[in-house]
């Protein structure tokens, strides 16, 4: 979605401010933005399309300066086009402004503001708050800050905004609602933006701005207060991760450089969640008393992090004596879920700023439930709101489609499962053990299939041309289905369904003929899932389908049924989930590299979904 940067400093604006945009692109977006404090004026440059576009503009037009504003747009009120980009501007172009978010009464403040002499250009939302704070300063506002903070009280929705006054040169203001913004501490300069890989390569530590605050970034200091006006002391933190964890080191794309990554990850994840003596440690937040007493979860998540919630239910149902449930957290949040508060609720996200599963947390604690969440992203929304966290320690996730945030979700579950597990005396203790020994073969699994990724590319490069595919697996791989699917269309654009393999007789066999792929997860189990898989692939088989296997290393007898086997190394059914999702990442990944889409920028995502 949007992102926002800002700076101030000594050095040119603009190339800072493109720099940033440029590690905000896998956010996504459709059209681009800078203003710049220039001689005494605020100019902007802006182009819809990829920023090279924008960087061409500026290369005809350049702008000097040393503070600006600049803005990733992702459409949402008005289609891409330059007058609708950001940053927009009061009618006497004193205030420039950026915006992540959407404000719910922009049509009654542009009415009011619109009988108050002010004329709009842009169809957005966001051009009310330019003009809000001009109309506040012409109304008598003692200060630009004191124009802010009385704007922004007057808007319903949600915010995260740069703001430029061309008559207080010395500041950049920003402030945030119910949207991502931190502010970036450098040398003698100070930057704001959306997240911290767009600014990691410039700053020592960062300040996590909470909802409801603004602050006004000078080159040498931030000062904080609330919308109230009351002071808050910046609380700047070191930031975990390194420059080079934002860059492509080398890969292709990063996507490819996150598929390489997970073996590194899931390894780095046993050691932290596992003490020297054996023991899961999932840390202060709650106490294995409440683990003791609790009789329901719910998991509520979107898109893989989703997924990754199905996989864990099966995995918890499976493991413990806990009912569970997934939920969409689009469905979760309008529907009547009848949740009480004996519930855990546990929000899965890699950037922990997802609109709706924001909202099914606020719910949540509504209800008086407590909140475990799964996140990758320190200081964001989800962390500060929830009682307690397991952080996937991934590092950024720049690539649209989520890989690493995904296999690094299903290792937490599997954790989370084994501890609960423990508490409660499900397991014994010696088969707990079993259990963690099996899961520290995961990664080297995990490597092995990247190992194998030319023979995954050959395969998807011969059946990716077609208009459609078919993902097919059975109870643990069921999720692992979907998200191969998910993978497929969204980096390939070739549509691609996840299907139950016992629903197949119920509808979708109908599709099959000899041209459309049926991806099946078909790895061995130690219970009846594998034969039943089987018994599904012949059903395909004898309508001639085009069959591509996920199986397991030495599963001979299945070749004879499909056109070309994924194997992978065997590894504990529950486990089986975190090792074969990679091969369809794989998968995905050359099928969409064939097909010459934009893999780490897909058209129409964004990589954090900030809105509804
Ligand atoms: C798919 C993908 C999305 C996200 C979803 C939730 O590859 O990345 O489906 O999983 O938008 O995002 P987070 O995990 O940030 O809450």
């Amino acid at each position: 979605m949007c992102g926002v940067v800002g700076y101030i400093g000594s050095k040119s604006a603009a190339p800072v401010l493109i720099d940033g945009l440029r590690r905000l692109e896998y956010r996504g977006y459709d059209s681009a933005g800078i203003a710049v404090l220039s001689e005494g004026r605020i100019l902007s440059r802006k182009e819809t399309g990829r920023l090279a576009n924008l960087e061409k503009v500026l290369t005809d037009a350049p702008l000097q300066g040393t503070r600006g504003i600049g803005h990733t747009r992702w459409a949402t009120h008005g289609a891409p086009s330059q007058v609708n980009s950001h940053p927009h501007f009061s009618s006497d172009e004193a205030v420039a402004v950026v915006h992540n978010g959407i404000i719910e009464n922009y049509a009654e403040l542009r009415d009011e503001l619109t009988g108050k002499g002010h004329h709009f250009l842009s169809e957005t939302d966001t051009e009310v708050i330019p003009h809000l704070i001009e109309q506040e300063l012409k109304e008598g506002a003692a200060s630009p800050l004191a124009a802010v903070l009385h704007a922004l009280k007057r808007l319903r929705g949600a915010y995260a905004v740069g703001i430029l006054f061309r008559d207080e040169p010395d500041a950049v203001y920003c402030a945030r609602l119910g949207s991502p913004l931190i502010i970036g501490l450098g040398d003698g300069e100070n930057f704001i933006a959306s997240d911290v890989p767009a600014i990691i390569n410039r700053i020592s530590s960062v300040i996590y701005l909470n909802d409801g605050e603004i602050a006004r970034v000078r080159q040498d200091r931030v000062e904080i207060c609330t919308l109230e006006g009351a002071t808050v002391e910046p609380d700047p933190q070191a930031v975990s991760f390194h420059s080079e964890d934002a860059e492509c080191a080398g890969f292709e794309t990063f996507m490819l450089k996150e598929i390489h990554e997970q073996p590194r990850i899931l390894r780095a994840l046993l050691g932290q969640y596992i003490s020297a003596d054996g023991s899961i440690d999932i840390g202060p937040g709650l106490k294995p008393d409440y683990f003791r007493k609790l009789n329901r979860i719910m998991i509520v998540a979107c898109g893989t992090a989703y997924h990754a919630g199905m996989y864990g239910k099966l995995l918890m149902e499976n493991l413990t004596g806990i009912a569970v449930e997934t939920d969409l957290a689009s469905e979760f949040r309008y529907r009547d879920p009848k949740i009480d508060p004996g519930t855990l609720v546990i929000p899965v996200s890699q950037s922990g700023e997802t609109a709706d599963t924001l909202a099914s947390i606020r719910m949540a604690k509504d209800w008086g439930c407590r909140v475990l969440a799964i996140c990758n992203v320190e200081g964001s929304s989800m962390v500060r709101e929830s009682d307690a966290v397991l952080f996937t320690n991934c590092g950024p996730e720049i690539g649209v489609a989520s890989t690493k945030a995904y296999t690094a979700q299903q290792m937490i579950f599997a954790l989370l499962a084994l501890y609960i597990t423990g508490i409660r005396n499900d397991l014994t203790p010696e088969q707990i053990k079993g259990y963690l020994s099996e899961l520290h073969e995961v990664p080297d699994a995990v490597h092995y299939v990247i190992q194998n990724k030319e023979t995954i590319r050959k395969i998807a490069e011969k059946h990716h041309d077609g208009p459609s595919s078919l993902y097919m697996g059975r109870k643990f791989n069921y999720p692992t289905a979907l998200e191969g699917a998910l993978k497929n269309k969204e980096i390939s654009y070739q549509h691609a369904e996840g299907y139950a393999a016992g629903e197949m007789k119920h509808g979708p066999i109908a599709l099959i003929n000899e041209s459309l792929p049926v991806i099946c997860i078909c790895t061995k189990t130690s219970d009846e899932v594998y034969e039943k898989m089987l018994s599904n692939i012949k059903e395909v088989e004898a309508r001639n389908g085009r069959i591509i296997a996920v199986a397991t290393e030495g599963d001979i007898e299945i070749r004879k049924l499909t056109q070309d086997v994924l194997y992978v190394p065997e590894v504990r059914d529950e486990f089986t989930p975190i090792v074969n999702v990679v091969a369809l990442q794989l998968m995905a990944y050359y099928a969409a590299r064939a097909r010459g889409t934009d893999i780490d920028k897909p058209r129409n995502l964004a990589k954090s979904v900030t809105v509804e």
